[in-house]
């Protein structure tokens, strides 16, 4: 079964007087930041850069210090299905900059093991290993650094994209695979697993895998989630080793 609402229906607006009401169009044409085409500048790169200054979740993640907008995506799928618990122990797959971890050790975890094959500025409590989690001995690897099962393994890993949708398809699935073969590997009875998959789902074999495993698996997508982009989260609650 799939869940991929995470926010109700839009806001009921109230009744006001022809003369008060706002032109919306307006509003927003008024309020969103331009960025001028520089000479070398892509319009790729362009168009980043005003998604970037205009999106209410990269001005709200500075103002709490948080390294990145996805802290908010983990943290309400936390709220809505209640992943993160006090002194637990979390990997992190695909961890840079930090975001996740930050979210999570402020809703009490007591110990990260994060992985990236991008460099991590170090985060107090956080034990941040510098390597490829599809390398063949990754998981051992990964997996002698872990004092005790963890309670969550969660992960936001995403590769680059090539621009051949065949090939991006299947790099993003082996992630979800590997990461799923990884938690299953090593969580606690009773542990969590969350993963970035993208729209299409997760395929179909792995699912069953995982309902066979895991007491309560669904897909959701955070309103933190830019609408437009591919993304989702397969969340899978109390694993059954
Ligand atoms: C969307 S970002 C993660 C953001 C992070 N959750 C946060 O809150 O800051 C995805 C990360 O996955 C990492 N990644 C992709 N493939 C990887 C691999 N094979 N091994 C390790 N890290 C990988 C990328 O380097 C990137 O930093």
């Amino acid at each position: 079964m799939t869940d991929r609402k995470m926010s109700g229906g839009k806001p009921s607006g109230e009744k006001r007087s022809r003369k008060t009401k706002p032109n919306a169009d307006n509003a927003t044409r008024m309020l969103t930041k331009k960025v001028k085409t520089a000479r070398g500048r892509k319009i790729s790169s362009k168009l980043w850069l005003e998604r970037q200054i205009n999106d209410p979740y990269v001005q709200k993640a500075k103002e709490l210090g948080y390294r990145s907008r996805a802290a908010f995506k983990l943290e309400e799928l936390d709220d809505k299905f209640g992943l993160l618990s006090k002194d637990s122990l979390i990997v992190d797959l695909g961890c840079a900059p930090g975001g996740w971890m930050q979210a999570a050790f402020k809703r009490g975890a007591r110990r990260i093991v994060g992985i990236d094959i991008l460099p991590v500025e170090s985060v107090p409590g956080a034990e941040i290993l510098h390597f490829d989690f599809m390398a063949e001995d990754a998981a051992e690897r990964l997996k002698a650094h872990l004092v005790r099962a963890p309670d969550l393994v969660m992960s936001d890993l995403a590769s680059n994209t090539t621009g051949h949708k065949q090939t991006d398809h299947l790099k993003t699935v082996a992630l979800v695979e590997a990461a799923a073969e990884f938690a299953m590997d090593v969580l606690k009875p009773g542990g969590h697993f969350v993963t970035k998959v993208f729209q299409g789902g997760t395929e179909e074999m792995l699912l069953k895998r995982l309902r066979d495993r895991f007491d309560f698996v669904r897909h959701a997508k955070p309103k933190s989630s830019r609408k437009g982009s591919p993304e989702i989260y397969l969340v899978a609650k109390s694993f059954r080793p």
